[in-house]
């Protein structure tokens, strides 16, 4: 059975009232849709994946309830999904960032470093290269580039070169592949290494552009919330968080724009007030019955009401 990650933080946070309007960005399996679906009364979810075998598992999950739209859509497209659906603002948004335990299980996807398959991990399977294509469009210093930003590697030229190499020479087709050709890279590292798991992040992040949408999604849904509405953000990797972190700190503070002799020309007050100061983290209970959240942190902010503009 799937288990949401951070599931009872994310709903305290959200504060789902029973005639609000609530986004859940990734849906996945539909584990924290249904959670706030099932608090609903007059209100309506929208839920929304890019990935389709997501969608159809979360619209089973969500059947019962009639308050539920399921859309296959990027998260990037949330103003263009509301202005569709009529919705000019939100009571809450739930972005539940990263891949789900669906997809890593899957090994026709290709996510997975247990299970051999096709090198894919695109969670849109009409869009983009895949993981294959994709590295071998790439030169070994952009993909040492892409192991430093999103798998925090610490070796990356000397993975980057064993990948590339190995991609030269047209044995890098599954996942197995990248697997051998990481440990080749890493050959005193014994079993599965940290190091192979952050390299297969790295890729996934890279084929799924995961940080150019979250960033403009974050900004769209900050747009979007009414006043008291909530932006509630599950991040898995220290790039996800900086975003989250970064996109709700610059909505909480006051912008000023200044005149050349250094006088305050405009000033926009806050459109956000921190509720997590710091990020919350699953207990040790809950990592020991889902290892996949030990990374997790949550963070929440709550819109602030826009003053009138003085005459
Ligand atoms: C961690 S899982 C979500 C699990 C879900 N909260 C649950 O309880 O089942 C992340 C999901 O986000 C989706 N996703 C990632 N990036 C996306 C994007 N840009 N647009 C829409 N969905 C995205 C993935 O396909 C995946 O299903």
């Amino acid at each position: 059975m799937h288990v949401p990650v951070l599931a009872g933080p994310a709903i305290t946070w959200l504060r789902v009232r029973e005639d609000g309007v609530y986004v859940d960005c990734t849906a996945g399996a539909g584990g924290h849709a249904v959670l706030i679906a099932e608090r609903l009364i007059t209100g309506r979810l929208i839920a929304l994946d890019r990935d389709p075998v997501a969608v159809k598992m979360a619209a089973e999950q969500l059947a019962p309830y009639g308050c539920a739209t399921v859309l296959r859509r990027n998260y990037a497209n949330l103003a263009a999904v509301l202005a569709e659906l009529g919705v000019p603002e939100v009571q809450g948004v739930l972005l539940d960032a990263g891949v789900s335990t669906m997809q890593l299980d899957d090994a026709a996807r290709g996510f997975s470093l247990e299970k051999d398959g096709p090198l894919d991990m695109r969670m849109d399977p009409t869009q983009g290269p895949t993981a294959a294509e994709f590295l071998a469009t790439t030169d070994e210093e952009r993909l040492a580039r892409v192991l430093k930003q999103y798998g925090d590697l610490k070796r990356p030229r000397r993975i980057a070169s064993a990948i590339i190499g190995r991609c030269r020479e047209g044995r890098l087709e599954t996942t197995r592949d990248l697997f051998e050709a990481v440990h080749a890279a890493l050959p005193f590292v014994r079993g599965v290494p940290e190091e192979t798991r952050l390299v297969f992040q790295a890729i996934r992040i890279a084929v799924n552009e995961e940080l150019r949408w979250l960033e403009s999604t974050l900004v769209q849904a900050i747009d979007r919330l009414a006043p008291g509405g909530r932006l509630v953000a599950i991040s898995f990797h220290s790039g996800e968080d900086r975003l989250v972190k970064n996109a709700m700190r610059d909505a909480a503070r006051v912008r000023r724009e200044f005149r050349p002799d250094g006088r305050i020309a405009s000033e926009t007050p806050p459109r956000l007030r921190l509720l997590t100061p710091k990020p919350i983290r699953p207990t040790s209970e809950e990592i020991r019955m889902n290892p996949r959240a030990r990374s997790a942190k949550l963070r929440a902010a709550e819109r602030l009401a826009i003053p009138e503009a003085a005459p």
